[in-house]
């Protein structure tokens, strides 16, 4: 093993996000304009130089391995991936080997994941309104995913909830998604939108802060603080009524980036030290000059370096627009 990768801030790198594939089946507005352009084939990386990106980072002290997109299970082969690097739980490498997904492919999928060593997934849900859903995700359907949460629970895996909360949508929704959560002993953790590249969606006008909706919340659940982490920025509470947990991502109203533990992999290798900034480290020219990680293993060394100490997206200014090029699929968040 290679010493842990420390950032200039003293912050440790044990989290990578490694996203197989920009591309979706769905088209979520916060997330992608209806005509986005995804990279051509050529430009991704293959599933194995995937592999070897993830041995890479683990060599050199990441604990826990996240798989996204775009949405991970729409990539050819995904599985593969997912049992070549298993071998990391069994020898103790890896903490967690687990993946963001919209759902709607676990009806085909979970087991196989199960199989190979997940053991908790988040799938994105935002809304349990059938109209609201295919509205939110440009023609998707709820039912879809309804069924890959069955299927991901049917295959013993742990189910968390992630919706992004958007003003004149979660506030009404927001006690139903609890109960349906919980309900199905699944903790359920709600994200502030980040203005990540034009998606047609008026920024400032679908912003709902978490500060206000858990001042709403707290009027009809009773909330708890709880010290309890899952390794990504979520800060979380026990609602006494359900027993479950709620958790809350606020990148603007409560910045977390003072113990940012993560970085992510794009599925052209590009390497994002942080969520909030444009620059990336291409890893994969380098990968592909040598068949040895020496250089690897540099490029990834120099890029966390010089990791950025945090984003600086503000909640608004209409007229200041603070918002990067790169879209949310591009990294998986
Ligand atoms: P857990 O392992 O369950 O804690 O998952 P996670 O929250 O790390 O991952 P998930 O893919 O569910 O991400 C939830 C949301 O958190 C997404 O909207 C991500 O974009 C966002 N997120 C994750 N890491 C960061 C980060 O470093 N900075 C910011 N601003 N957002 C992040
Ligand atoms: N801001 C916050 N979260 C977003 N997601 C996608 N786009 C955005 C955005 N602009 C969420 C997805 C998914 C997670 C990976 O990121 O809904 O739950
Ligand atoms: Fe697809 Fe996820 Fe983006 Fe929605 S948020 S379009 S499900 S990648």
């Amino acid at each position: 093993a290679l010493p842990p990768l420390v950032d200039p801030f003293g912050r440790a790198v044990r989290y990578l996000r490694l996203s197989v594939t920009d591309r979706c089946n769905l088209r979520c507005v916060y997330c992608m304009p209806q005509d986005m352009r995804f990279a051509p084939s050529p430009a991704l990386l293959s599933l194995e130089e995937l592999e070897r990106v993830a041995r890479a980072f683990m060599r050199q002290g990441v604990r826990k391995l996240r798989i996204t997109g775009g949405e991970p299970l729409v990539r050819r082969g995904i599985l593969s991936l997912f049992e070549g690097l298993s071998d990391g739980l069994r020898d103790g490498s890896l903490d967690e080997l687990t993946l963001t997904t919209n759902g709607t492919r676990l009806p085909q999928l979970a087991q196989g994941l199960a199989a190979a060593g997940v053991r908790r997934i988040n799938i994105s849900l935002d809304t349990l309104d059938a109209d609201r859903f295919a509205q939110l995700t440009r023609g998707g359907s709820l039912q879809a995913v309804l069924d890959g949460i069955d299927a991901a629970l049917d295959a013993g895996l742990a189910v968390k909830l992630n919706a992004v909360a958007l003003r004149g949508s979660t506030e009404h929704e927001i006690h139903d998604l609890i109960a349906f959560a919980h309900g199905r002993g699944m903790a359920l953790t709600l994200i502030e939108t980040m203005p990540l590249g034009d998606t047609g969606m008026d920024r400032a006008d679908g912003f709902l802060s978490l500060a206000a909706l858990r001042r709403q919340i707290a009027q009809r659940w009773t909330l708890a603080d709880v010290a309890e982490r899952s390794g990504g920025p979520a800060r979380y509470a026990r609602v006494a009524q359900t027993g479950g947990l709620l958790g809350f991502i606020t990148p603007l109203t409560q910045h977390f980036c003072g113990d940012c533990n993560r970085v992510r992999v794009t599925a052209m290798g590009l390497l994002h030290t942080c969520l909030g900034h444009e620059d990336g480290t291409d890893l994969r020219s380098t990968l592909r000059a040598s068949a040895s990680d020496d250089a690897l293993h540099a490029a990834i060394d120099g890029a966390i370096a010089r990791k950025p100490q945090g984003h600086d997206f503000r909640i608004t200014g209409r007229e200041h627009p603070v918002r990067l090029v790169r879209h949310m699929s591009v990294t998986g968040g």
